[in-house]
């Protein structure tokens, strides 16, 4: 048994079909996040589960207006929780994307590790998914209702997909394998 079949099937999916996924099925993928890992095992992540009709027009509206995300039932809202990291940094001024604060980069990095872990789960699950990013941290934050304590790393689409995409091209393993001289 290979992870390597979810990482080679695995697709960003933007038509799904009219198909539920139930809550168990959710709680399995938000599972893989619960048992990601992250620095000092921190645990940023908090996750948000939209169904809502209505809410979920609120953040496509901000999410570039991307209106294929309608088509998915589950919308899972991954955060990056500045509290998390608390007694050791103070929640800095600037959350946003420009920020230049080490903090935001801290639970940004461990929670984009637990969506990874969600998105392989649910393909394990036969289901699709897609990362979304295509947004301004203030207007996603208000479409959502939270506070500016949380990042919001992804807005990630779950649903049963209804196109089979091809592959995207990837660098070649020469490309990004910075070998040692000692062992070119
Ligand atoms: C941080 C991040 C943000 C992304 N944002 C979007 C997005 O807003 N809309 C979209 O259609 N795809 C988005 N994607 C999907 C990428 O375009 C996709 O992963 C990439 O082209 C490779 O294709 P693949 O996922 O099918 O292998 C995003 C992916 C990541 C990792």
């Amino acid at each position: 048994m290979s992870i390597l079949k979810e990482i080679l099937e695995r697709r960003s999916v933007r038509q799904y079909l009219d198909r539920d996924v139930t809550k168990e099925q959710v709680m399995e993928i938000l599972e893989a996040g619960r048992l990601s890992l992250s620095g000092s095992n921190t645990q940023p992540w908090r996750f948000m589960v939209i169904r809502d009709k209505a809410k979920k027009e609120k953040i496509v509206a901000v999410d570039h207006e991307q209106e294929w995300m309608m088509q998915a039932p589950v919308f899972i809202a991954c955060l990056a929780d500045m509290k998390s990291r608390e007694d050791e940094h103070p929640i800095p001024e600037n959350t946003l994307e420009d920020s230049p604060d080490n903090v935001v980069k801290l639970v940004i990095r461990d929670t984009a590790i637990a969506v990874s872990f969600m998105i392989l789960q649910a393909q394990h699950m036969g289901l699709n998914t897609c990362w979304t990013g295509w947004y301004d941290q203030r207007e996603m934050r208000t479409a959502l209702g939270i506070s500016d304590d949380y990042y919001v790393s992804a807005i990630l689409t779950v649903g049963y997909g209804a196109e089979s995409p091809e592959q995207r091209p990837r660098h070649s393993m020469e490309e990004i394998l910075l070998l040692d001289e000692s062992e070119a």
